[in-house]
């Protein structure tokens, strides 16, 4: 993931057809767009606001501060004691429609809750006034991210004039569904209860383990995979591999490139931009954005092509790249590392709409979660390996591959990994969704109370946050529901114990 993140809907980024970098990002993108168009509610209700924040919570003689955006939605609200929903802003920029639309927000108009989001610092409009400058880097992780939800607690409550009666529940997905967790397992007194939609709460450096599971989802029959399908894709890049070492050039051409690759970097981002086509689909599959893997694999494993030389699994995946352009609207892959690397080094505030750089300082020091190819379970190039993935951390930030097991490791240990023994956090995933080998999934003993988890076994990467839609499989319109009775459960047991 490098630039693959994981990342949840309901965000705006202004495309830019000139950036390079990986598509899996720019995929993400048009997630986060779709879901704005589907916030048909007037904006005018909504409030932006900013909040000072300090830029390192934990160093008490640094004064220094950067501007946290926020945006609060009070239509729904049943005042004064009515709920507070706080949905977290991830590793991007967010907008109006995080409070606007989506699964929560549906909560809210039932429930008559305060719908709050903030902006996760770095990312979007929340940019240290330095800019994305290494050496001014240092106060970007999650830890300072968990603190600047603990000062907005306090700014809201002060402006709201909030009270104990106010109950807080905390929402997010991916790397915000962790913060989510997190938020609820570090200030249990700030948030009631919490939900983490397909958070990757274990940190991992080598998530080989992601690329596995987008093979098993196009083998899976129940969302219009097959066996066929996974050995066609399978046999397609070993293919285009083979036509790599031989006549990169023709490759090149034959996947609609916008150069020609110029060393084995290019080649391992041409690699890389056809793998995450793949992955793009099988991790957002049906929600709307790209095709599905029923799609997908019609494609792969058309046979009723007029000529034989067609039915070549090659041959498919050239179909499928040129099918990916055309309605991405991309004229041409850009394969060009050095574009790649040039535009992750801009650290000018101007580009703070882009995620890559900060993500990627993230994936450095934090998180890993490099979606690797070394596994033989994998079924894209074996070019893209850990090491390949982890230069940039060197090249970018001066950190040491050799340092990043230590530092993934500490991760784990600071929030509990996978068995985080947290206490009124739903775990919701999606069986389709790679990111789920990182989560909580199943039911675990925890001193007599088990985690708390719906899996939803047809489903995508935070499918459960959207609103809903007509198109929505049983499981999904169901796993909303029992979201819901877990968010009515914790409101009716902390009116309860408030009365107590
Ligand atoms: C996202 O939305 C903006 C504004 O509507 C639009 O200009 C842009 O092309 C969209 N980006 C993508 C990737 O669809
Ligand atoms: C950014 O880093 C420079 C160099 O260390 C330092 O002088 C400056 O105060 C930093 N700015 C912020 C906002 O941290
Ligand atoms: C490589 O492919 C190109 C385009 O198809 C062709 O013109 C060229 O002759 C090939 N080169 C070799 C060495 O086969
Ligand atoms: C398979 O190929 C044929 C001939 O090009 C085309 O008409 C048909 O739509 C394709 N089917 C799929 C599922 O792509």
């Amino acid at each position: 993931m490098l630039l693959s993140s994981s990342r949840c809907l309901v965000l705006l980024l202004v495309w830019n057809s000139t950036d390079a970098g990986r598509i899996l990002g720019r995929i993400k993108e048009r997630v986060r767009n779709l879901s704005l168009q589907k916030a048909k509610q007037p904006l005018q209700r909504v409030k932006e606001g900013r909040i000072h924040q300090q830029l390192d919570h934990f160093d008490r003689l640094d004064v220094s501060t950067f501007p946290q955006r926020f945006f609060v939605n009070e239509a729904h609200w049943r005042r004064p004691d009515g709920p507070v929903f706080l949905y977290i802003g991830g590793e991007g920029p967010i907008s109006e429609s995080t409070v606007l639309a989506g699964h929560h927000v549906a909560m809210a108009e039932e429930h008559g809750a305060l719908l709050l989001a903030l902006e996760h610092r770095f990312y979007g409009d929340s940019i240290n006034p330095d800019g994305l400058k290494t050496e001014n880097l240092s106060g970007l992780n999650s830890q300072q991210a968990l603190a600047d939800l603990a000062v907005f607690h306090q700014h809201i409550s002060q402006s709201f004039s909030l009270s104990q009666r106010n109950t807080w529940i905390s929402f997010g997905g991916s790397y915000a569904g962790a913060l989510s967790a997190w938020f609820r397992g570090k200030f249990p007194h700030l948030v009631y209860g919490a939900v983490a939609s397909s958070a990757p709460v274990r940190a991992k450096l080598d998530f080989s383990a992601y690329s596995s599971a987008v093979g098993s989802s196009l083998a899976n029959e129940a969302v219009g995979g097959s066996e066929k399908c996974l050995v066609a894709v399978r046999d397609a890049f070993a293919a285009a591999a083979a036509l790599m070492g031989g006549n990169a050039s023709r490759a090149a051409a034959d996947f609609g490139c916008c150069q020609t690759p110029k060393n084995l970097d290019d080649q391992i981002e041409l690699m890389q931009n056809l793998a995450d086509i793949i992955m793009g689909t099988v991790q957002y599959n049906e929600e709307g954005v790209l095709m599905s893997i029923n799609e997908l694999c019609g494609v792969m494993t058309n046979t009723s092509e007029a000529k034989v030389e067609e039915m070549r699994p090659y041959n498919r995946l050239v179909r499928l790249a040129k099918i990916y352009r055309s309605s991405s609207g991309e004229p041409c892959l850009d394969i060009s590392h050095e574009k790649t690397v040039t535009a992750l080094m801009d650290t000018t505030v101007h580009s703070g709409r882009r995620t890559e750089r900060q993500w990627t300082y993230q994936t450095c020091t934090e998180f890993g979660f490099y979606q690797t190819c070394e596994d033989a379970s994998c079924p894209f190039s074996g070019l893209v390996t850990l090491r390949s993935q982890t230069e940039l951390c060197l090249m970018l930030f001066g950190i040491s591959q050799d340092s990043l097991p230590e530092r993934v490791a500490f991760t784990n240990t600071y929030y509990g990994g996978d068995n985080p023994h947290t206490h009124r956090v739903l775990y919701v995933n999606g069986g389709v969704d790679p990111w789920k080998e990182l989560s909580v999934v199943r039911r675990r003993a925890e001193g007599g109370e088990g985690a708390r988890t719906v899996f939803i076994k047809d489903a995508a990467h935070c499918a459960d946050m959207m609103s809903r839609r007509a198109t929505d499989r049983r499981s999904l319109a169901e796993a909303r529901q029992e979201i819901e009775e877990h968010v009515v459960g914790w409101l009716k047991m902390a009116a309860l114990e408030m009365m107590v």
